[in-house]
């Protein structure tokens, strides 16, 4: 389930690829979307439910969903200081501008860095045995220079909007040092960046 046409079209390409035909794809908000109640064993997601507006209402949507002892799994990104390529990069296409910063808990990639916030809102929406794990890994961007350029410039070049040409020059240029002092000596795997993420698991209540 996504809101994102664009991210359903690529997981209905995959499943092709892959030839699954067990597979079923629903373009719906998670939040109030209205699921067969109590049949699922477990819910996944990775790296979506810190976008929910409403994390209760979403995670109660989830639950209700969910047979009892279903579990329920994420995975969620930890504070940006502890995510070495959201801060590089986010510091070369900020190219000297100070960025602002969303309220704490505002939907966003870090909305759910604080693990008693993820706690607080499970139990509060119907699920036990909350255990959080700290997971860290390197990231790949690329596998070259030309390619991991492309890929950060294009995924963030919304910040680059309001610049004038020399400006945005200079941002993609902080970008390609960034990339070049990443770059892996063994010439196999390139541009590793550090990153840290929460693995979340629940149970839903019986
Ligand atoms: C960072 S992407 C991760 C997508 C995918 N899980 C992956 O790993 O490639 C976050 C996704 O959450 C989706 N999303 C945000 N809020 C949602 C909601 N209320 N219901 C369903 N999907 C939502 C977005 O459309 C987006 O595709």
């Amino acid at each position: 389930m996504d809101l994102s046409a664009a991210m359903l079209r690529e997981a209905r390409r995959r499943a092709v690829a892959e030839d699954l035909d067990n597979v079923v794809f629903e373009q719906a908000d998670a939040q109030v979307h209205r699921m067969p109640q109590e049949v699922f064993d477990v819910a996944i997601s990775w790296t979506g439910t810190m976008f929910f507006a409403d994390v209760v209402a979403a995670f109660s949507n989830i639950a209700a969903a969910l047979r009892s002892g279903g579990r329920f799994v994420q995975l969620v990104w930890q504070e940006p200081a502890r995510n070495e390529w959201f801060c590089d990069f986010g510091e070369a296409m900020a190219a000297g501008r100070t960025t602002p910063v969303p309220p704490p808990g505002a939907p966003g990639p870090f909305a759910l860095a604080d693990p008693d916030r993820i706690r607080a809102a499970l139990t509060g929406s119907g699920f036990t045995d909350v255990v959080i794990l700290a997971q860290g890994a390197p990231m790949c961007f690329g596998a070259d220079a030309d390619s991991a350029h492309r890929f950060v410039s294009g995924l963030l070049g919304w910040m680059l909007e309001d610049l004038d040409d020399q400006g945005r020059a200079g941002a993609l240029r902080a970008l390609r040092a960034s990339l070049t002092r990443h770059e892996q000596p063994d010439g196999f795997f390139y541009f590793f960046y550090a990153s840290a993420t929460w693995l979340v698991k629940a149970v839903r209540e019986a």
